[in-house]
């Protein structure tokens, strides 16, 4: 089904550029900085680098690997090379990316909306930023037309193509938002109490890793690589066959994780400096920047706080786009329907999903408190994002090593691997992938999810 007619990445630069760009998001610059927060700082970290590298890694080279050997969606790439039942892994990863999408782009809401109100706005004059976006989520009307006209961007950029929309703008955002980051780093450097913030991020307390630890930073690394709904399968499916998965999938992997660990270094001076806790959750970086941005001035605050702003927006455009591409992909192969209508439709539809999750921050008080599980209240925003990130992303993993190893087999995902690239065959990155696909991978991954399926849903504590 990889036909002409279904477009293709110009080569291994746009490949990566666009898998990075999937990868690098929210993820790691909202999300990562707070989970480290919330778990012990340099104990967390730790630990997401042990699961970037046994997991992490492994699970992405065999997306990539299923995607370009069968060039097709998810369901289409199971069904293929298992059967009508695996198929099932396929729906389920893209069932995963629409729930996902849904929530993801309530905070890419947020981050425009922070954009728009330090640029043009009072945002700069605000007293308390804790207080503001306490608020500013709750805000019914705000919330809607700032992720409405990020689903609307999005969906522009993907009725557009791989090639045209996709690839053009992760060239030339990526780089940006790097140096930005870097910028940022160095300044917060510079102020009062910022080696202690360096110091919690950089030196780890083993006591503080336990199961809670080890499962958020597992669904963190599924979180902010993109695995485990498909998306890098989908990805795959348009890459040459000239091109190395494993050189990408590493090229891949690394940005990310650099990106993720700078803005851990970027964030952990500014919050100590101004004396908040690092266990704020997800307001961390909406409440530490902003503050900071207010005492560099207003003019220079204004530049680099909407500049900063302005590439939270773009890394997480990179990652709506390949997250609409998932259903897009599954319906342009599957359907046959025009490209344009199903974008539209799908980007719709998800906006639509994504309402009780955005109304869920304090605009409406039954999904607010939804349910009540670890011990806390919990709202439609938190559990969409238990469900089908922290939980979903690790299991659809567990189940794609396990048809790798068990049902498609290891010497035919190594020829794929090796396709154009002989060398594959003698190299330690063989071995490796083979004994995390084969053992390792399945068998973390498959006590993990058990154990902290238990604990999460049903209080059960095993350990
Ligand atoms: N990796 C993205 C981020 O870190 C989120 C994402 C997940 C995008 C899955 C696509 C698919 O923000």
């Amino acid at each position: 089904m990889a036909g002409a007619n279904r477009g293709a990445f110009s080569g291994k630069i746009g490949f990566v550029a666009a898998a990075a760009g999937s990868a690098v998001g929210l993820g790691n610059i909202w999300r990562f900085p707070y989970e480290a927060g919330q778990h012990g700082g340099a104990a967390f970290l730790l630990v997401y680098l042990v699961c970037i590298i046994l997991i992490g890694y492994p699970v992405m080279s065999g997306e990539i690997t299923l995607g370009r050997n069968t060039g097709t969606n998810p369901y289409n790439a199971y069904k293929k090379l298992g059967s009508k039942a695996w198929s099932f892994v396929g729906i389920w990863g893209i069932i995963c990316g629409i729930m996902f999408l849904s929530v993801y782009n309530v905070v890419a809401g947020w981050a425009f909306n922070y954009f728009i109100g330090i640029s043009f706005g009072n945002l700069l004059q605000v007293e308390d930023y804790g207080a503001y976006f306490t608020a500013s989520t709750a805000d019914v009307s705000d919330n809607f037309v700032y992720s409405f006209g990020f689903m609307v961007i999005t969906a522009v950029i993907v009725s557009r193509g791989i090639k045209g929309g996709i690839e053009k703008a992760s060239k030339i955002l990526m780089p940006l938002l790097f140096a930005l980051l870097l910028g940022l780093i160095v300044y917060s450097f510079t102020l009062p109490n910022a080696m202690e913030g360096i110091k919690y991020y950089l030196i780890p307390d083993f006591s503080l890793i336990n199961v809670e630890t080890i499962y958020s930073a597992l669904g963190q690394a599924f979180f902010s690589l993109s695995l485990g709904m498909g998306a890098l399968i989908t990805y795959g499916s348009y890459l040459n066959k000239k091109n190395s998965i494993t050189e990408a999938a590493k090229l891949v992997t690394i940005t990310d994780t650099l990106v993720a660990f700078l803005a851990g270094l970027m964030i952990f001076p500014l919050v100590f400096s101004q004396g908040q806790s690092p266990s704020a959750g997800p307001g961390l970086v909406f409440v530490a920047l902003p503050g900071i941005f207010h005492d560099m001035g207003p003019l220079t605050g204004r530049i680099v706080g909407s500049g900063f702003f302005l590439l939270l927006c773009f890394a997480a455009l990179t990652s709506t786009i390949s997250l609409l591409e998932i259903p897009a992909t599954f319906l342009v192969d599957e359907k046959k329907w025009p490209r344009k209508t199903i974008v539209w439709l799908s980007a719709l539809t998800i906006f639509i999903i994504g309402l009780p999750s955005m109304l869920s921050q304090g605009a409406v008080d039954s999904l607010t408190n939804f349910l009540f599980y670890e011990g806390q209240s919990k709202s439609v925003f938190d559990f969409v994002f238990d469900v089908f990130s922290d939980t979903g992303l690790p299991l659809g993993g567990l189940l794609l090593v396990i048809f790798i190893s068990r049902r498609w087999g290891m010497k035919k995902f190594n020829e794929e691997i090796a396709v154009e690239n002989p060398r594959y065959i003698n190299s330690i990155t063989k071995s490796f992938l083979n004994i995390t696909i084969r053992y390792l991978s399945p068998l973390i991954l498959g006590t993990i999810f058990i154990v902290t399926v238990l604990q999460k849903f049903f209080n059960v504590h095993i350990f």
